[in-house]
């Protein structure tokens, strides 16, 4: 029998503001690497491609011209408000099963996960890591809907990874200190996860043991960098000084896919991970302080630093370039990963711009020209497109069009138009007067040069999702109790609510439906937050059609123009107690109508949405549960899981 784990349970401690200043169009046309290679994917997509990609149709411009009756079929769950609620409920006629949980097996020759927790960090390294985020489904061309890798971000790591939780102890000196394999342990499950998973003959998906697709990466994977930042000093550090390699990718929050097969995790709250205790260093140093890397000793919460010095980003003059002055320079990219190749060396683009990137979202239009949003989550930061040169060539694409384009920043005006300002050293004041010299120092401080440009600080962007036939873009906006109460974030036409709990999505259009557009016009999906009826403050009333929610954070289009909207509140506290757990919501983009699909359990966030191309099977992430999922028995050690979500009818999910 297992214990009832001593640790505290696991709590999210991800979006934690550090500083004062769907999509499912593309992932169901992803293509495998063989079929690239074949220079068939014109041909091979054109079965499950979009109208708006395949160019088979011509796409409505506008959502609210699609005809979506019924598009939601399924009875609604109720919220569970119950303080030991332990499970995933999804509604009649379906069924969800834990699919995948941290401490599975990954690579050859991993060890059983210990419900003690006492696997070592070697056996970590070849193991499912923890926080399971953004997630995608590639399809092999032999069977697409029955035949794939699924590919998992790690987020960060819980105090459940460790049998007591983590060992902090202080010196003589004051300083933290941490064991090494405790670290090591912690660094070797962030990351990313890639399994092989198939339907067995029973029609059961199983993952596929042995694979050579399956890999693990963790923080300290190699890496290059590559684009406008690569081999600039900037990225220079005493154990790298071509500026170009660097080790792992930290806190993989959500992602993208492409239409040329490859995955793009992105590197959300990396800042946390860092310190500079030189305070002046750390005053004038805009790519640390404009980032919320922390100054002093007990405000970084990981405290890798003590064991391991790239992690200590204070100034050394007796090292080269450094010592890891630079090391924070590395982190808050986009994450180039080929799953079909586990040989690979993931890339991180700098062209992309630095930020605590949420997602990397695409919209591709019927001639190949491309835009990736992304939102920069943090109270009171931006919204960004990247718009790359090349467009995109099913027979021929660019591999490393990343690594050319351009950056912009999005504004949003009162009268529902917007503009997206460019992010380019020369241009709108980011001149060497305001300390731009090149596009290196633009990229490298994104954040402060969109300051220059006036970009409009929102509400926590969180995910983007763009739908699969009119390329209207939905962002999560997620919450922000500090608007309207701190003066640099006032109440805005796009942000309208003060101290706001609750959060709201915003959509909008690209001028002509190009997206490479610099204009667009947008409005308000919803506010999320509770009815507007007596007793409720104003500000917490949402004007929800339907079921009730709080804190929209995932963002998902299905193939068919179903909006899935998944929460991260948290659900012990007011005001989100009559929200109950956690959950997983479905919208009609149409009528607005919103329907409660799955509630999680206690302590979760509910994240990380795909499906197969035929919207039959659907995967999520329980992120963090509180208190013993998905072993359910009340005393085992919690571990965030991938669910399996099916229809008993073998039909389409949400349908
Ligand atoms: Fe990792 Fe903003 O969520
Ligand atoms: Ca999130
Ligand atoms: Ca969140």
């Amino acid at each position: 029998m297992s214990e009832k784990p001593e640790v505290p349970p696991a709590i999210d401690i991800d979006d934690i503001p550090v500083n004062t200043s769907g999509n499912l169009s593309l992932e169901n046309v992803v293509a495998s690497r063989r079929r690239l290679l074949k220079g068939s994917l014109g041909l091979a997509l054109g079965s499950f491609l979009s109208p708006a990609l395949s160019g088979c149709a011509a796409p409505p411009r506008h959502t609210a011209e699609l005809s979506l009756a019924g598009a939601i079929g399924f009875t609604s769950v109720p919220v569970q408000q119950a303080v030991d609620f332990d499970q995933v409920i999804v509604p009649p006629g379906y069924t969800a099963r834990p699919f995948f949980s941290w401490g599975d097996a990954v690579e050859n020759g991993a060890s059983p996960w210990r419900k003690d927790a006492s696997n070592n960090w070697q056996e970590q390294m070849l193991q499912a890591g923890q926080n399971h985020d953004g997630m995608a489904y590639f399809p092999f061309d032999d069977a697409i809907n029955d035949h794939g890798l699924l590919v998992i971000n790690h987020e960060y790591t819980n105090p459940t990874l460790h049998p007591q939780g983590p060992t902090m102890t202080v010196d003589d000196a004051g300083v933290i200190r941490r064991p090494v394999d405790e670290v090591k342990k912690e660094q070797a499950a962030h990351g990313i996860s890639v399994i092989e998973i198939r339907r067995d003959t029973e029609g059961q998906w199983q993952r596929v043991k042995s694979s050579r697709f399956n890999r693990r990466l963790t923080a300290n994977s190699p890496m290059h960098l590559t684009g406008p930042m690569a081999g600039t000093d900037y990225l220079k550090t005493a154990a790298d000084s071509t500026g170009t390699r660097v080790l792992g990718t930290i806190n993989n929050c959500s992602m993208g896919v492409t239409p040329w097969g490859t995955y793009l995790t992105c590197e959300e709250n990396w800042s946390n991970y860092f310190v500079n205790r030189d305070a002046q260093d750390h005053a004038q140093r805009a790519t640390h302080h404009r980032y919320g890397i922390a100054q002093g000793n007990n405000s970084y919460k990981y405290q890798w630093s003590s064991v391991d010095p790239r992690f200590d980003a204070t100034p050394q003059e007796n090292l080269d370039h450094g010592g890891y002055v630079n090391e924070p320079h590395r982190f808050g990219w986009v994450v180039e990963i080929d799953p079909f190749d586990p040989q690979s060396t993931p890339k991180k683009r700098t062209a992309m711009g630095r930020f605590a990137r949420e997602c990397a979202t695409l919209s591709v239009a019927e001639d190949g020209r491309m835009a990736i949003y992304s939102g920069d989550d943090t109270r009171g930061e931006y919204l960004y497109k990247f718009v790359p040169d090349a467009r995109f060539d099913p027979k021929n694409p660019d591999r490393d069009c990343l690594d050319k384009g351009t950056l912009y920043v999005a504004v949003f005006h009162s009268d529902g138009r917007g503009e997206w300002r460019a992010l380019v050293q020369g241009q709108g004041g980011l001149t060497p007067r305001n300390g731009f010299f090149t596009q290196a120092d633009v990229l490298v401080n994104t954040r402060g040069a969109a300051d220059i440009l006036g970009a409009t600080p929102m509400d926590r962007p969180e995910w983007v999702a763009v739908h699969p036939q009119t390329r209207e873009a939905y962002v999560t906006l997620t919450n922000n109790v500090e608007r309207g109460v701190k003066s640099d974030q006032p109440i805005d036409a796009a942000n309208p609510r003060r101290e706001n709990h609750h959060g709201q999505i915003v959509r909008w259009r690209e001028t002509d439906n190009d997206p490479g557009a610099t204009t667009f016009s947008w409005d308000i999906f919803l506010l999320a937050g509770r009815r507007a009826e007596s007793g409720v403050p104003k500000h917490e009333q949402g004007n929800i059609n339907g079921d009730i929610f709080s804190s929209p954070d995932g963002l998902w289009f299905d193939h068919h123009g179903r909006l899935w909207i998944e929460t991260d509140y948290d659900d012990e506290e007011q005001p989100y107690q009559d929200m109950g757990t956690n959950q997983l919501l479905c919208a009609d983009p149409v009528t607005r109508e919103v329907r409660r699909f799955l509630v999680g359990p206690r302590g979760c966030e509910i994240t990380g949405l795909t499906a197969t191309p035929d919207g039959k099977s659907l995967w999520l992430n329980v992120q963090h549960p509180g208190i013993s999922y998905p072993a359910s028995d009340g005393k085992t050690r919690p571990r965030s899981t991938t669910v399996l979500v099916t229809r008993d009818d073998g039909g389409i999910i949400g349908s």
